[in-house]
């Protein structure tokens, strides 16, 4: 096997014919941000804007994403998202199990180039993706996974929220529940300061 690179990695996303969908998309999007991102955020496909910019969520729900990662302080360019596949599904459609089947190769090399310690996954697709087809995004969001020392929990899609804002209180939970295993984690340190735990002692 060559040794996976960044330069692999795009070269392989660029020239893949696994699955119909690279028929009639503008650009490929592989996904951006920091390479080396402690928190690394996987969504579910490119939308219209993605497929004309070939950058992962610069749509409406990635302005929306921007704000929610604000609201636990975390600027967007200190995490690496990406998506479960890498074209547009034609009208924005869900992607078949077939597409993120055949698209998981390059999402496992991106896990395996960035090595985050934690993942949010963005909706159901994603969730399935990642975690395999029997994980239900109703059932399963917030919940915490571990996997070979990846710690990994799905929320609601920044779209579904657009569209259903009665979702809102969870996903704001999910974002606490997110900051809290950051900070548990000693990550992003300049971020959230460690709150000193020696206690003042009279004399
Ligand atoms: N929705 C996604 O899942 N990903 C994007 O990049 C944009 C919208």
């Amino acid at each position: 096997m060559p040794e996976i690179s960044w330069e692999l990695l795009h070269a392989q996303v660029e020239a893949c014919t696994l699955c119909p969908l690279y028929q009639g998309i503008t650009h490929k999007v592989p996904g951006q941000g920091d390479p080396h991102a402690p928190l690394m955020l996987i969504g579910e496909g490119p939308g219209q804007r993605e497929d004309e910019e070939g950058l992962a969520f610069v749509g409406p729900a990635g302005q929306l994403l921007t704000r929610m990662l604000a609201s636990i302080s975390l600027p967007r360019d200190r995490v690496y998202i990406c998506n479960a596949v890498k074209c547009r599904p034609p009208q924005n459609r869900t992607p078949t199990p077939e597409e993120t089947n055949a698209c998981r190769m390059h999402l496992r090399m991106q896990v395996a180039l960035v090595r985050p310690r934690v993942i949010l996954l963005l909706g159901s697709t994603a969730l399935k993706a990642t975690l395999g087809p029997d994980h239900f995004i109703t059932r399963e969001r917030g919940v915490w996974y571990e996997r070979k020392g990846v710690w990994m929990m799905a929320t609601y899609h920044p779209s579904a929220l657009l569209h259903d804002a009665s979702k809102k209180p969870d996903v704001w939970r999910d974002l606490q529940s997110l900051r809290d295993r950051l900070i548990d984690l000693r990550l992003y340190p300049d971020l959230y300061p460690a709150v000193s735990q020696e206690t003042e002692t009279t004399p």
